[in-house]
């Protein structure tokens, strides 16, 4: 077989390593809801969906989201770990390892978005604060309640190992429980948890040094983490960066720059479209059917679509950290790749182009793709709450608005 990157040049497909983990090459599936989980359950089509992403090409490809805590969910098609799934799990990871490519998972919690309906419970949260996604006040979490959820994370990441995967990825952005704990927007709390910096990273350090125990020395632990919560009183880059160094100092391989809020700015971490009409349709309450139609387009604000929009900020943590740096947010050309290796991120990770094309880093060795045809419409997002992502664009047409 040719030595297709040396012969093209393309950096982003020489091989690359986090932590103990090789990798063909340094294009990474990103986590996006797939929402073919029902009940909680992995289905046949989340594993095809993820062996597609193998045989596309990527070099490995990330389930998303799973909770670490049955009351850590936002969805009813939302995993949350527990043995019952490694086996289902198993399959999926097998079947990802037969097409070449490595298997990450998402662990999170989703705090204060969590939904009342599907964990029966009121949600927890860094602080008593009203959640304008689900219209609900979420209740301060106990200190043994931290306790429980920083073990839950590490009972999680020990699962996943049974079940295959080859690096875990922590959720620590997009406003998701531990996130909650970085932004004094959520986090009012007046004990050794909230106030300073260095008390609001206590809770989210802590998870990443219990993983980092609990799976060894060389398991690769990828965290997903805002450079900015996207509004004011929310986190901001000055912070992230401190953020970012406790992350490396407490034992994770590898950092994915990300931003926004998902229960304030969700399209703040995607920027394009907001596909407004197409989520009122999904399954929702009748309250929050009422609530989109009449306040979503002021609730939630639009974010125009730029190539390599978390690029600038990224650097700044580059400058930071030495550990391996993923670059994420609008990547949708191989000129968008190389232009991140060139500026000394170590892997890509992308969402949209590799929905619409999973085969995307097959059809480059190819020499059959540029630039992605995805039009940011992000349809893909109201479809993960309507039986399964996949790109409307694609196989409907462009948005016509
Ligand atoms: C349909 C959809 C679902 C997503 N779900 C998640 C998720 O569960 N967890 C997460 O961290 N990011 C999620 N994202 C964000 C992506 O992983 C990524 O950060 C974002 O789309 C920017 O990358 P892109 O421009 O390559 O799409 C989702 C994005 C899309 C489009």
């Amino acid at each position: 077989m040719p030595d297709i990157a040396a012969e093209k040049q393309l950096k982003v497909l020489s091989p690359g390593k986090i932590g103990g983990l090789e990798l063909r090459n340094r294009i990474i599936r990103s986590g996006c809801f797939e929402g073919m989980c029902p009940g909680g359950f992995p289905s046949d089509p989340l594993l095809e969906h993820h062996r597609e992403a193998a045989a596309g090409g990527a070099a490995m490809t990330t389930v998303s989201y799973c909770s670490v805590s049955f009351d850590g969910r936002g969805f009813d098609s939302e995993m949350w770990m527990r043995e019952e799934i490694v086996p289902e799990l198993r399959r999926l990871t097998d079947a990802v390892h037969l097409e070449g490519a490595a298997a990450s998972i998402q662990l999170g919690h989703c705090g204060y978005f969590s939904s009342k309906s599907v964990i029966g419970r009121r949600p927890l949260g860094a602080s008593r604060k009203f959640c304008t996604f689900r219209y609900a006040f979420a209740q301060e979490m106990t200190e043994e309640e931290i306790t429980r959820v920083t073990e839950d994370f590490g009972k999680a990441a020990t699962l996943a190992i049974k079940a295959g995967f080859d690096a875990v990825e922590i959720h620590a952005g997009h406003g998701y429980l531990l996130s909650q704990f970085l932004s004094p927007y959520t986090n009012r709390r007046q004990d050794r948890y909230g106030g300073s910096l260095e008390n609001r990273m206590r809770f989210p350090a802590s998870v990443i040094k219990h993983v980092r125990e609990t799976v060894g020395a060389d398991f690769p632990i990828l965290i997903k983490m805002n450079l900015r919560d996207g509004f004011k009183g929310g986190l901001e880059l000055d912070e992230a960066i401190e953020v970012a160094k406790r992350y490396e100092a407490e034992g994770a391989s590898a950092l994915i720059p990300s931003g926004g809020f998902t229960a304030k700015t969700p399209f703040y971490m995607m920027r394009g479209r907001i596909p407004l009409k197409e989520w009122i349709h999904g399954p929702k309450s009748l309250l929050e059917k009422v609530g989109l139609l009449l306040f979503g387009s002021i609730l939630v604000q639009t974010y125009p679509f730029e190539e390599l929009f978390f690029m600038e900020d990224s650097l700044k943590v580059r400058e930071a950290v030495s550990i391996p740096l993923v670059l994420i947010g609008g990547i949708c050309s191989i000129d968008n790749m190389e232009k991140a290796m060139q500026e000394g991120f170590d892997f890509v990770q992308i969402g949209r182009a590799l929905i619409r094309d999973p085969d995307l880093v097959r059809r480059i060795e190819r020499g059959d793709w540029q630039e992605s045809q995805c039009d940011h419409c992000n349809r893909c997002v109201a479809e993960m709450e309507n039986g399964g992502v996949w790109c409307v664009s694609k196989v409907k047409g462009q948005y016509k608005g």
